[in-house]
């Protein structure tokens, strides 16, 4: 199986080099890499507990969103979506709330930096703090256990979230697993690598110092003039300069190939002037933002496009959040009033369960009696095509197959609706049969998926 890469994207704030530097360029290649399978979001939901202001929320969602795509991110090969698409995930993070220790919330840094801040300023603990905050962690658990993600790239002032998701997971898989992990236990990913680009003053590029370089805000311009403000040493042009430790190098750096690294450092050591070395760094970054800036530009004109691309992105994610959220449901024992009547026909010894709904994991505490599957059913027809079909257990039709030009494609496809389940139902070349509804077949797939 692919391993599953997810991070959610804060939607607050205007992106800046150090931004691009350290998480989104590194994000973006890592989304490139053979055998990982990316989920990247927009975090929307989260930004309603810090902002109450409709046209900011809907203004740095669309610009985080153009970043993105400007930047590189291909939505064919990344489920790139919103948050507040997937209506699976305010569902599960109630779930997940039933399950989770109010002192476990209690412990949270952003939770206890608010109250020490209270506490500090002889206010009362909670004052100004919402449930939103307060929970915040179980909105963010969901929103990586939905989609049972094994890495999380993230910054590492997360990394605790991510601890409390895995304790959360752990709780859930051990009350309602039956034995069985519903749940990925979530790996944090914290990249040690990567750059940490320092601002003008020479601090960390953050928007709370003030101290940030815009990444396409404001254009060419606005590049040159925080570039200006670059803080160096006050050595003269023709002055012999140290280049290593120096803000400016180390900006310069993080876009710069290996001999023009080598190049600035020889320069300023034989005096280059801080203000050429700033004319380089501009025309240095510049070569690399400019084209992304332009398609930022005509994706920012454009916000139907984003817009689509959006969409398509929740219902890939949601392909793959919707039969599982059905299966989660079931094992806390949200089902439906049949599986439940038949589940006490069952204990009273009398009733043989043979339904393609896939209820496999509906056998309340009793020992899983053996539930019929649906199969799989490959063959070839007169014309030399291959064709595969679903077949529930009592014999009707579920999923029907295109003709194949060869057996290995319809084997490949078969493993992977096995495997995937309704994630690969959407590319597969497969018609549901009549009658049917996607739902029907997607919970046969999670049956059989389970059984793998
Ligand atoms: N809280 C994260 C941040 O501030 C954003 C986020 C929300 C997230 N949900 C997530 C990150 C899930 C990783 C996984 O950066």
């Amino acid at each position: 199986m692919k391993s599953r890469v997810l991070t959610g994207i804060t939607t607050t704030g205007t992106p800046h080099l150090g931004n691009y530097v350290g998480a989104i360029r590194p994000a973006i290649l890592a989304s490139r890499e053979p055998n990982t399978q990316s989920f990247f979001f927009l975090a929307d939901y989260h930004a309603l507990i810090k902002c109450a202001d409709p046209d900011r929320i809907e203004r740095s969602r669309l610009e985080i969103a153009a970043t993105w795509l400007a930047c590189g991110l291909d939505p064919q090969r990344v489920a790139f979506y919103r948050q507040s698409d997937i209506p699976e995930t305010p569902a599960l993070t109630w779930l997940l709330t039933c399950v989770t220790a109010k002192g476990l919330m209690n412990r949270a840094h952003a939770y206890k930096a608010a109250t020490d801040a209270n506490q500090g300023a002889g206010d009362e603990t909670d004052a100004g703090i919402s449930m939103g905050l307060f929970s915040y962690p179980i909105l963010m658990a969901a929103d990586i256990l939905l989609f049972n993600a094994h890495r999380v790239p993230v910054g590492r002032d997360q990394v605790q979230h991510i601890e409390m998701a895995r304790d959360i997971a752990q709780r859930f898989n051990h009350l309602f697993g039956q034995g069985r992990n519903l749940f990925v236990l979530p790996e944090a990913e914290v990249e040690e690598a990567v750059a940490v680009l320092p601002g003008l003053d020479g601090r960390k590029m953050s928007k709370s110092y003030d101290n940030t370089i815009p990444l396409f805000e404001g254009g060419a311009r606005a590049l040159e003039a925080a570039v200006a403000r670059i803080v160096t040493d006050s050595k003269v042009p023709g002055e012999p300069k140290q280049p290593e430790g120096a803000s400016l190098v180390i900006i310069h750096d993080a876009f710069a190939t290996h001999e023009e690294r080598a190049a600035l450092r020889a320069d300023l050591r034989a005096g280059l002037s801080w203000g050429d070395a700033k004319e380089r760094l501009v025309g240095l970054v510049e070569r690399h933002v400019g084209p992304m800036r332009a398609r930022y530009a005509e994706l920012m004109a454009h916000p139907e496009r984003i817009e689509d691309v959006l969409e398509a992105g929740a219902r890939k994610a949601r392909a793959v959040a919707q039969p599982f959220l059905a299966e989660l449901r079931r094992a806390v024992g949200l089902r439906p009033m049949l599986a439940a009547a038949q589940a006490l026909g069952r204990a009273g010894g009398s009733v043989t369960v043979s339904v393609p709904s896939g209820e496999v994991t509906a056998l309340g505490h009793k020992p899983a009696a053996k539930v019929a599957l649906p199969v799989f059913k490959q063959y070839r027809e007169a014309d030399g095509r291959f064709f595969f079909k679903l077949v529930a257990a009592d014999g009707s039709l579920l999923l029907q197959s295109s003709g194949l030009a060869d057996a290995r494609g319809a084997g490949g496809w078969v493993k992977r609706l096995k495997t995937d389940g309704a994630a690969a139902l959407a590319e597969a070349p497969v018609q549901l049969a009549e009658g049917v509804n996607r739902t029907a077949v997607e919970a046969a797939l999670a049956a059989l998926a389970a059984q793998e």
